[in-house]
Parts: structure tokens; C-alpha cells; sequence
């Protein structure tokens, strides 16, 4: 008999070393559990809650949660994907996201959870904030409307480029991505095109 534990998602089991969380178990395993904010490189901080599952009956989300032996996580049902739904719903109509004229179309995990959940059109009604695009930087253009505020550019400007040029400001529907320097402008950073907070974006920011 096999030594590797096991959980089961969705009445399969799933082998994981210990230490990791339920969705790295998951997607190396080949399960998709939707999310927004993970990402592999990153520690988990669990903010969209798109990743959300069942465990043992009661709401966790997947991406900090610990993969235990013989719990019982539920994924794909109808609940957890409109929470999903609603979730997603509310990123677009709380930003500017017009998908045919951005550059990252077809590359977009925002677009692609939504096109995975069936999100063609909204229940909600838009907010249209009047959110500012920076083209100060000769090499970058930075356009706050498609911000998810995953921070996956705040987490990777501090840990990996060690330059700190993102931050979020506010609270609630006000909580917004701000460039860290006095002026506010990205010319005023030490930004490169090559930093992993560039590339490191799941949207077209
Ligand atoms: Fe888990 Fe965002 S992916 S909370």
C-alpha cells in the first residue's frame, strides 16, 4: 500500500506532500480549482476567494488552506461556481475591463475564469469608476482600470525586484493600486520592463 497521503476533491483522491496547500495538491494533480490570485511563485494571501472550496463542509480557501489526509473538499458545485460567478461579476463592473481593445486578450486569467464559468454577461450593474491610465514611463503604460487587486504586482515589486513601486490604498470598493512614489507617477520609480511586477500581471494592467 501506498504511503502518500490522500485527500478526496470532488469524490477523487488527491496524493499531496505535506506542506502543501489544497490547491497546489489539486492543479499538480491535474484538478482545476478556479483562482485569481495564486500564483505558484508567490506565498498565498487569499484575497480574491475565487479559489473557495468545501472542506469538510465548511468554506475555506483552497490556495491557504493545507491539504490534510482524508479531508473531504468539495470544488465544482453549483454553489461554490455562483459564488464564483458573483465573485468575478463583480471585478468586471467594479473596474473598466474592455476586453476586444486590450493587448492582453486571449492571455487574461480574469477573462479566462470568467469564459470557464460561463460569465458572458453581467447580472450587475457597471460602476464605470473614472480610474487614471499613467503613460508617464518611455517603456511602460500603466492602466489602473483593469486592476483585480490580486497584488501579485505589489508581492513580486517587494520580494523579487526588491523596489517596492506598488501598493494598494483604501478600503472596500475604494481599495485601489497606487505607484509608490511621491509623485504617484511610474516615471518616478525605478521600474524596468523586465521586473517580475511587469510580467508577473494576470491582467493587462
Ligand atoms: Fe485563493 Fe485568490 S486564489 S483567494
Amino acid at each position: 500500500m501506498s504511503d502518500v497521503p490522500t485527500f478526496l476533491l470532488d469524490g477523487e483522491p488527491v496524493p499531496f506532500v505535506p506542506g502543501q496547500t489544497i490547491i497546489q495538491a489539486a492543479l499538480a494533480a491535474g484538478h482545476y480549482i478556479p483562482h485569481l490570485c495564486y500564483h505558484p511563485e508567490f506565498k498565498p494571501h487569499g484575497s480574491c476567494r475565487v479559489c473557495m472550496v468545501r472542506v469538510n463542509g465548511h468554506m475555506a480557501p483552497s490556495c491557504t488552506t493545507p491539504a490534510r489526509a482524508g479531508s473531504e473538499v468539495q470544488n465544482r458545485t453549483e454553489e461554490l461556481d455562483e459564488l464564483r460567478r458573483t465573485l468575478v461579476q463583480m471585478l468586471f463592473v467594479e473596474g473598466n475591463h474592455f476586453c476586444p481593445s486590450c493587448e492582453k486578450s486571449g492571455n487574461c486569467l480574469l477573462q479566462a475564469v470568467a469564459y470557464e464559468q460561463g460569465v458572458l454577461a453581467m447580472d450587475l450593474d457597471y460602476l464605470f469608476p473614472n480610474r487614471p491610465v499613467d503613460g508617464s514611463h518611455p517603456d511602460l503604460l500603466l492602466d489602473f482600470n483593469r486592476c483585480i487587486l490580486c497584488e501579485l504586482c505589489v508581492r513580486a515589486s517587494a520580494e523579487v525586484d526588491g523596489k517596492h513601486v506598488f501598493a494598494l490604498a483604501g478600503r472596500g470598493v475604494t481599495k485601489h493600486l497606487i505607484v509608490d512614489a511621491e509623485s504617484g507617477r511610474l516615471a518616478d520609480t525605478d521600474i524596468a520592463v523586465t521586473d517580475k511586477a511587469v510580467q508577473v500581471c494576470p491582467v493587462g494592467v
